[in-house]
């Protein structure tokens, strides 16, 4: 960019620039003028076209003409540099992501990690124990091994270091492929490797894999000038053909899913690695398919990852399918080690997300309660309303005011309130974030509770506060309205104390989740590390 920028202060002289903005008067070399912040009351402004510089004497501040237009416009160095350049008529796109250095060294980095995945690949060859533990404990077949470039990274701390320096790479250059650790030895060590392969065909990075049971059991390389987790699909590569051809996507959990489900001739796999999904990893699978398929761990962390995902998708208008039937094996690979075939069929056989998730949802809450319906219904009609169809719409509708015990049409009239709830809502969510780290259920039973207090009549916990802003109030009343018209007042007596009691134990749940967060700094200190335990302990017997 620096060239860019070279070029364009030759073509456009300061005082052309600034002259469209104030007027100057010459004053021997240089040119005087009011400051365009309007401080001053005599000329303070000064402009030497020799030196292509500006200086406002009265606030202080001076540069060349890209600072001027940002100062002056209050727009970015980017913005500033493409006006200029529109006005010089330099074409940027000639210069664009042309930082020659910055190039240079990610041609380095790329150099450095294709050599060392062949070094990689190398110790998997020498190393018996490895290959054992590579093509029979993971049943991987030499074809696979070989097209995803499976390695193995030796123990000894500097090893790989060694062999690039002794081939002319700089620990520097080491440090921007992150090859290695905060102390300057190998980032990976004693573990199989397996490369991040972009799309283009070049390892950017790597997913490492302890052989034993220690942990952690996977390292990933972090981002850098190559790699980026939020963006990076890990077997795109392998798999864009088969995507292309077949037209749908499977989205796995785990890096080994993917590389199991390759050669189990379902190359349509791909995971995010080391990461959840983001926006960025579905919006990029969505412009090359709209079968999505979701593939995810059956164990209670894939059941939430999935949810998150499908939410994500819903709000970016995406359909996914889930596939979720792995006849009790806990994750694709293990359903695929009993045989492909299994895995081949569980593909075929997917649900729609929303369903999927209804059902889920169902097991989770209790239905006879009113905040288990008000959590259903709030649920079911947020899934609801991904759905785009209007037969399909009024199936699942039909569905869910069956289990919710009302009509239709009772369940469109909270689906209008939650409209105008929602439309209120994100800037005051967004608040309360900050203040106190509050999980959503949480606000839920507050919320729940404190309807209860204000619209009910009943007496509740002392330390809720009722609330006096009049939204927040009429979002209560929306709530009593819409859960708890109907009760007795002996119900909502009841109700109190169980929604009570699920508080309490929210809270501690938080908290412990909080604190086992702090227990995963590894820089904690010994004492707090005792206390947090201790904490942890008082809180978990008080939980029940
Ligand atoms: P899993 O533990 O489910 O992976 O984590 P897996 O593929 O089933 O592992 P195997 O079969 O025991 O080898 C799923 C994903 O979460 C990330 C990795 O991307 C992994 O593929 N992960 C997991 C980490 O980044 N670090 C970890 O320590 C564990
Ligand atoms: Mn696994």
């Amino acid at each position: 960019m620096n060239d860019a920028k070279e070029e364009i202060r030759a073509r456009l002289p300061v005082e052309d620039v600034i002259s469209q903005y104030i007027e100057l008067k010459r004053a021997g070399r240089t040119l005087k003028g009011r400051s365009p912040w309007g401080v001053d009351k005599t000329p303070s402004f000064m402009v030497s076209p020799e030196k292509g510089i500006w200086h406002d004497f009265s606030a202080n501040k001076g540069g060349d003409i890209f600072t001027f237009v940002m100062e002056v416009e209050g727009i970015s160095f980017k913005e500033a540099l493409e006006k200029l350049a529109a006005q010089a008529g330099v074409d940027i796109s000639r210069y664009a992501g042309g930082d020659a250095k910055l190039a240079k060294r990610k041609a380095r980095a790329r150099e450095a990690l294709e050599l060392a995945t062949k070094y990689y690949q190398y110790c998997l060859s020498k190393s018996r124990r490895v290959s054992e533990y590579v093509f029979y404990k993971r049943n991987l077949n030499r074809a696979i091994v070989k097209e995803f470039r499976i390695g193995y990274a030796p123990k000894e701390g500097q090893a790989c270091k060694k062999f690039l320096q002794s081939r002319g790479f700089s620990e520097s250059e080491l440090i921007d492929a992150g090859l290695l650790n905060r102390f300057n030895g190998d980032m990976f060590r004693g573990r199989m490797i397996v490369p991040f392969i972009d799309t283009t065909g070049n390892v950017i990075g790597y997913t490492a894999r302890v052989l034993d049971k220690s942990e952690p059991k996977y390292l990933n390389t972090q981002d850098t000038l190559l790699f980026n987790k939020s963006r990076f699909i890990f077997g795109l590569a392998q798999a864009k053909e088969a995507i292309r051809k077949s037209g749908f996507v499977v989205i796995v959990e785990g890096n080994m899913d993917v590389i199991s489900s390759h050669q189990a001739g379902v190359k349509e796999a791909v995971a995010t690695s080391g990461t959840a999904m983001t926006e960025q990893h579905l919006k990029a699978l969505s412009r090359l398919t709209a079968d999505i398929r979701l593939a995810y761990d059956g164990d209670e962390a894939g059941v939430k990852a999935a949810e998150r995902a499908i939410m994500m998708a819903g709000d970016l208008g995406i359909n996914l399918t889930v596939i979720s039937d792995y006849q009790g094996a806990k994750d694709p690979d293990e359903l695929i080690q009993r045989g492909a075939r299994l895995w081949q069929k569980a593909v075929e056989e997917r649900k729609p997300a929303v369903e999927w998730l209804l059902e889920k949802y169902e097991e989770k809450v209790d239905l006879k309660t009113g905040f288990g319906k008000r959590e259903y219904s709030d649920i079911a009609l947020r899934l609801l309303g991904f759905v785009k169809d209007k037969v399909e719409r009024a199936h699942y509708e039909e569905e869910v005011a069956k289990k919710l015990d009302v009509s239709r049409e009772d369940l469109h009239g909270k689906a209008d309130d939650l409209a105008r709830k929602m439309s209120e809502r994100p800037k005051k969510r967004l608040k309360k974030a900050k203040t106190e780290m509050k999980s959503d259920r949480i606000i839920g039973l507050e919320d729940n509770l404190l309807s209860i207090m204000v619209y009910g009549g009943v007496d509740g916990p002392e330390e809720l506060e009722v609330p006096e802003d009049e939204t927040k109030l009429s979002e209560l009343e929306l709530i009593f309205d819409n859960t708890y018209k109907n009760y007795s007042k002996s119900d909502l007596e009841k109700e109190v104390e169980d929604l009570y009691k699920a508080l309490k134990n929210e809270m501690a749940k938080n908290e412990i989740e909080q604190l086992t967060a702090e227990l995963e700094n590894e820089d904690i200190e010994p004492e707090r590390e005792k206390e947090v335990l201790k904490k942890i302990n008082e809180l978990q017997k008080s939980k029940k």
